[in-house]
């Protein structure tokens, strides 16, 4: 079996607030993007990685990443996640079975647990994810805006998880995924935020492995100074 990757690195970073998109930003020098190419292409078995960048920033992107690898080609991605996704699904190699999606703001996910999600793909799952316990406990609230809200239930949490990425699937169960739900994939409000929800909303069994605290989501100014800080401590990047 083949495996290629789609990184998605097309988002604002609205959250983030930096003057450049959030894949762009440096960490320790090096932008998240590059950081999250270089992770996916030290994971045995990985052979190609479609990188999608913001429209605007292609030349700039492919300049980043050359040299990285003759394995990895820059598209333009669309105006929310799942548009990117199909974008890059559109650039894949032909002899590619196993395809990861990934996200460039989790520029960190560790080579165990990427290893973990193929080889539940390669084991006969179509779709596979990485994901951890909740450990905050979780409330359903009513209407209300960011200066209160009543609330309605606690949530047992015992069955939740907060989902990660790469997420891996079978080729053809994610693309027939994308071709169906294509019509949502312009609007934020209708766009998935996840591969995995096309897949289960056609049925198709979606299976979980652990995930890994390293794999976080670089959202908000903290995360970024997190991040950081775990990785000045565990590699030398450079
Ligand atoms: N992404 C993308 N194309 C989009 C939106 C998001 O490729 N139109 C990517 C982001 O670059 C990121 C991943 O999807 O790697 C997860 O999205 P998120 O963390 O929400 O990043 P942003 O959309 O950039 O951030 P924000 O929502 O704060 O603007
Ligand atoms: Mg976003």
């Amino acid at each position: 079996m083949t495996v290629a990757a789609v990184l998605v690195a097309a988002g604002n970073g609205s959250r983030l607030g930096h003057t450049l998109p959030k894949a762009f930003v440096p960490l320790d020098g090096v932008p998240l993007v590059v950081h999250a190419a270089r992770g996916l292409l030290t994971v045995p078995g990985v052979t190609a990685v479609v990188v999608v960048v913001p429209p605007d920033r292609t030349d700039a992107a492919r300049e980043l990443v050359a040299g990285l690898s003759a394995a990895l080609v820059v598209v333009p991605g669309g105006v929310t996640r799942q548009a990117s996704v199909a974008a890059g699904l559109a650039a894949l190699p032909d002899e590619a079975d196993v395809v990861l999606v990934h996200d460039a703001a989790r520029p960190f996910a560790p080579v165990e647990m990427v290893d973990r999600v193929i080889a539940a793909v390669r084991a006969g799952h179509p779709a596979v994810i990485p994901a951890l316990p909740v450990t905050d406990t979780i409330k359903r609230v009513g209407p209300g805006d960011t200066t209160g809200a009543p609330v309605l239930e606690t949530v047992p949490r015992g069955p939740l998880r907060a989902v990660q990425t790469p997420q891996g699937f079978a080729r053809e169960v994610l693309l027939a995924a994308h071709t169906a739900a294509a019509g949502l994939a312009d609007d934020e409000a209708t766009a998935a935020s996840d591969d995995a929800a096309l897949v289960e909303a056609r049925g198709v069994p979606v299976w979980v492995v652990p995930g890994d605290e390293r794999a976080a989501k670089i959202t908000t100014p903290s995360d970024l100074a997190v991040a950081h800080r775990l990785a000045v401590r565990t590699e030398p990047i450079g």
